[in-house]
């Protein structure tokens, strides 16, 4: 498994401003689209595209083009949902397909209520959208659902993660072509399976409920 941390003074900037428990819900939005278009363009560093010809009004040259079959995005609901915007705005070809999961606050054990995704993902390159990697259960469910289809290789863009999470994962895909592209890595959980410092319940924070 590969880990990216950006480490970029704009994106740290940014990802303060959301941390920051007074910052209003429309503002959390914003930086969030902002800070995974940021991240996505390191994460779709390795995105597969296929070489093309074209007239150029001077000559004619050689370029490329996203190759098919196109790269998938996949939001997972209902937090990563607020990172769509933000990734098709760099990747406007994708596709993109749904899996909505929510995690039992008391036992922290995630589960699927809604997925629309294709049915076949042979070959396909996958980008899985979650602002936040806590025990990592969620994003493994997400990851195993997809190479379960036939996914060839898994990028998932979180802004925060904590370690135990990290490791967690990292054990679990073994062998596997995973890659996680994270805003920070922070320090620990705490007794509730949040991220410390972290920046609370994403979702919440997002849409408004908190
Ligand atoms: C949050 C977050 C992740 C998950 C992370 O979702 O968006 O999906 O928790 O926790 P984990 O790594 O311990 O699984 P939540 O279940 O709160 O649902 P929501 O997106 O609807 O708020
Ligand atoms: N889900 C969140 O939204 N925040 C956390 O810190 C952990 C899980």
């Amino acid at each position: 498994m590969r880990v990216h941390v950006a480490d970029h003074p704009l994106i740290t900037h940014k990802l303060t401003v959301l941390r920051d428990e007074r910052t209003p819900s429309p503002t959390f939005r914003a930086l969030t689209s902002e800070l995974v278009t940021l991240l996505a363009y390191e994460a779709t560093r390795e995105v597969r595209v296929e070489e093309v010809t074209i007239q150029t009004p001077v000559t004619q040259t050689t370029g490329v083009a996203i190759a098919e079959p196109r790269p998938l995005i996949v939001p997972i609901l209902r937090a990563g949902l607020g990172m769509l915007d933000g990734m098709v705005t760099l990747v406007p070809s994708a596709e993109v397909g749904f899996l909505g999961m929510v995690r039992n606050e008391e036992t922290l054990e995630p589960s699927v209520y809604a997925e629309r995704l294709p049915e076949d993902l042979s070959n396909r390159q996958c980008f899985v959208l979650d602002p936040m990697l806590a025990t990592g259960g969620s994003l493994l469910s997400a990851i195993e659902y997809l190479f379960d289809r036939g996914a060839q290789d898994v990028t998932a863009i979180c802004l925060l993660a904590a370690p135990e999470g990290l490791a967690a994962i990292e054990k679990a895909v073994e062998g596997r072509d995973v890659t996680i592209v994270l805003g920070a890595l922070d320090e620990r959980l705490n007794e509730h399976g949040y991220i410390v410092p972290g920046l609370g319940d994403a979702g919440d924070r997002l849409y408004g409920t908190v």
